[in-house]
């Protein structure tokens, strides 16, 4: 075998390795366009059972290599056909936003590149532009110039590193005690971070990874608007102290996953200025800082100690794509370790970036090359404006459904663009099934894909209005649906 041989496997400059690169990309490209061309639905609506069946028989590999155009046509049919479609207008169950089209294109760019932002020599113009995303959105958030950031897998890993930080920042100022070398000091059974009940649970998944155990977090009970009251966290921070325990951090939710709703960040960061750590999980609503219309609804965000922030919900970018910021780039020698084969320590001080130095993973991807290509191909304008436009869609749905008496809106001003509901019957024992059973019907007809969720362990439904294509005229389909599936459910019961 000779290596020419190879050729046609990779991008290089042989004819072989870009006429493959070209058919397949041209092949990729169309089945993808045939399949959007003459998809009408959010699912094809197959039982879980009959999937897994047709990926099952997916033969994995082959001998001498097979032709790529057949390998094309069982991803269609095993594949694409029975995904989820996050780019259909009722497409609307969870924070899963349908990508942007230069998004998707800037995934072949990263894929053919493979440049791995952990050391300068693995990605030297891309460790400039992800530092330079990083800072226009530090710019955004209006952070000071202390501030920097690296982007990350996602909201999960952002909140991990903003408690990890909290966390060896607090040893070190007040026991003067290293996590990094020492492990956690003799007091961390009593260190406390403080949420909302509403806060997401990877607050929770976070304090035990960390070795702080679930119990060091303590959540506060949220008002009617489901958002943090920041006199009870006051109080509750009081009560910590005064049982010897030691509040640390306070994590305030800039949209909570379910209902979107804001936490008052100002009021909170006020509190935290006592030598708490603020962390904001803006997941969901850091894409406010985009609008102009909304954009004050992040008040106090420039106050936080460190801020996650998600580019795969409403910044419409392919999974995955996060970012974790710190108002004091400092800080992030909690999370540095210097490895002679990657970023040895006189390279940095020769000028040499090497972002490993930022982040808790190694090997990383050039996701920052994404959100750039879309920013400047679809503009700021753009942007605000799809923004805009699902928060308005959110306001006019939950007055079409206060016209309807079927149906229980809970959040009746929703903050961001999530509105959780649900169908009403005078049965309260069937109250929670109906719902379930309206949550399948709507899924397994392919009709649309909501989400359900529960609201003081009652069933709930509920639309996150990611998408700037959903009308009000899918909405109401939608609702027209629920309201046949439910009389679907009443009449099931009388003839069982
Ligand atoms: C508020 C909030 N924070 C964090 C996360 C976790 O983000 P990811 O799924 O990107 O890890 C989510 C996910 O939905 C979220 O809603």
């Amino acid at each position: 075998m000779n290596t020419t041989d190879f050729d046609r496997f990779f991008l290089n400059n042989s004819e072989a390795g870009l006429r493959n690169f070209q058919h397949i990309v041209f092949k990729t490209q169309h089945l993808l366009s045939q399949f959007y061309k003459n998809n009408t639905d959010a699912f094809n609506g197959k039982h879980p059972h009959d999937i897994e069946k047709e990926i099952n028989a997916l033969s994995i590999t082959s001998n001498d290599g097979e032709d790529p155009f057949a390998v094309l046509e069982d991803i269609q049919e095993m594949i694409v056909k029975n995904s989820i479609h996050v780019s259909h207008p009722t497409s609307i169950g969870h924070l899963h936003c349908p990508p942007l089209v230069p998004a998707i294109a800037a995934e072949l760019i990263i894929g053919a590149l493979n440049q791995s932002m952990d050391s300068w020599d693995q990605s030297s113009a891309a460790t400039y532009l992800e530092e330079k995303l990083i800072h226009w959105v530090s710019e955004k958030l209006k952070l000071p110039h202390t501030a920097d950031g690296t982007f990350t897998s996602g909201g999960t890993q952002s909140n991990y590193m903003g408690l990890l930080l909290a966390r060896d920042h607090f040893c070190d100022k007040e026991w003067n005690w290293n996590v990094k070398v020492k492990g956690l000091p003799p007091e961390a059974n009593k260190m406390r971070i403080l949420c909302s009940e509403d806060a997401h649970f990877t607050v929770k998944k976070s304090a035990f990874q960390l070795g702080l155990g679930e119990q060091a977090v303590v959540t506060i009970e949220t008002d009617h608007n489901k958002k943090m009251n920041a006199n009870v966290l006051n109080e509750e921070i009081q009560r910590l102290k005064s049982e010897g325990l030691y509040p640390m951090c306070v994590v305030a939710t800039a949209g909570t996953t379910d209902f979107g709703s804001i936490d008052p960040i100002q009021d909170i960061a006020q509190l935290a200025k006592k030598n708490l750590w603020l962390h904001v999980d803006a997941a969901y609503g850091g894409a406010l800082m985009l609008s102009k219309k909304h954009s004050n609804k992040l008040a106090g965000i420039e106050q936080a100690d460190s801020i996650t922030i998600d580019f795969h919900k409403q910044f419409y970018q392919p999974i995955s794509c996060g970012a974790f910021f710190v108002k004091n780039k400092e800080n992030f020698r909690y999370v540095a370790h210097h490895a002679d084969y990657l970023n040895p320590e006189n390279d940095e001080e020769d000028g040499l970036v090497h972002l490993v130095s930022k982040s808790v993973q190694t090997t990383r991807r050039f996701d920052a090359l994404k959100l750039f290509m879309s920013l400047r191909i679809v503009g700021d304008k753009n942007f605000a404006s799809m923004i805009d436009y699902t928060l308005h869609l959110a306001e006019q749905t939950v007055k079409v459904m206060s016209q309807k008496s079927n149906f229980e809106v809970c959040n009746q001003n929703p903050e961001i663009n999530a509105v959780v509901f649900r169908y009403k019957n005078d049965n309260p024992e069937t109250q929670n099934d109906i719902n379930t059973f309206i949550y399948k019907k709507l899924l397994h007809t392919g009709t649309a894909l909501v989400a359900k969720t529960k609201v003081k362990d009652q069933v709930f439904l509920k639309f996150t209005l990611l998408n700037p294509r959903t009308t009000i005229v899918d909405i109401e389909d939608i609702l027209h649906s629920i309201i046949q599936f439910a009389a679907e459910y009443e009449n099931r019961g009388i003839t069982q």
